[in-house]
């Protein structure tokens, strides 16, 4: 399996990369070895993933515009989110699968206990939720139910409706004591790791120094222990558009395209006059 390099400079981390990442051996990676993330939400994708060694595969909510065709994640639901992990887990990846909560599916501890035990019976291995110490009883009510639990502060998409715009957070002495709170509280509650997302670069080293468990970020800096993206961002087959902290590695989007249309003119032939 043609697995990834190590980070320049970064020690390799013990755990056997043949053998299945758990939220355990993810957690355990802090300092040894930096975190590879990148999202799935389907078989094959989960697949291609598996086969370059990604760490960890999260079936995001980012799917509500990326598959669904939504304007924003907030229309994303429980049903779509099964839907897309069974698909993912059916690639039985190395990497730890874990599932967005979608928004309004963790109101309560009650309803975020449940409906991770959903995502779980789906095959998802670990649950993600946005928020910090505003979410606190529920990461521990998740925790507490034995399902590992990765937290998500900085911007926060499933806000987005009240916030307006995706904007970076950290700029303030308010936002960025409220980070370094929510980062703690979480690791606190028993957090595998933490998602930054668009967090300001110096912020983000910050909490990657201070905090005892991972951070992933998106758009917040080279300093993370990790680093995630939404895989079509990076593959150029996003329909809407692609963030600033994205450099595309290629074009997929055209290449179909190209393909497509190049296999039409062998199929297609004009209109007789
Ligand atoms: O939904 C998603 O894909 C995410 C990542 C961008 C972190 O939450």
């Amino acid at each position: 399996m043609p697995l990834i390099g190590p980070a320049a400079g970064a020690v390799v981390c013990r755990v056997n990369e043949f053998q299945k990442i758990t939220a355990d051996a993810l957690k355990a990676m802090k300092g040894r070895e930096r975190i590879v993330a990148l999202t799935a939400y389907d078989f094959p994708m989960a697949r291609l993933l598996d086969q370059t060694g990604a760490q960890l595969i999260l079936v995001g909510d980012s799917l509500g515009m990326v598959v669904l065709g939504y304007s924003d994640t907030t229309e994303v639901t429980m049903d779509d989110m099964l839907h897309h992990v069974r698909a993912a887990a059916r690639a039985k990846p190395r990497g730890l699968l874990a599932a967005d909560l979608p928004f309004n599916s963790y109101s309560t501890p009650i309803e975020a206990v449940e409906n991770a035990r959903r995502l779980v019976a789906a095959g998802a291995e670990a649950v993600k939720a946005e928020g910090g110490q505003a979410i606190l009883q529920q990461a521990r009510a998740i925790v507490d139910a034995g399902i590992p639990f990765i937290g998500h502060v900085g911007m926060l998409p499933q806000h987005i409706r009240e916030e307006g715009s995706y904007r970076i957070k950290g700029k303030t002495d308010p936002e960025h004591r409220a980070l370094i709170e929510d980062c703690q509280a979480l690791a606190d509650a028993g957090a595998s790791a933490v998602v930054l997302e668009l967090v300001t670069h110096s912020v983000a080293s910050e909490l990657t120094e201070q905090c005892a468990i991972p951070t992933i970020g998106i758009g917040s800096g080279p300093d993370c222990d990790g680093q995630i993206l939404v895989t079509t961002d990076l593959l150029g087959t996003s329909p809407g558009f692609i963030p600033r902290h994205v450099k595309m590695r290629g074009d997929l989007g055209t290449e179909a395209v190209r393909i497509i249309e190049n296999w039409s003119r062998s199929v297609w032939t004009p209109p007789a006059p």
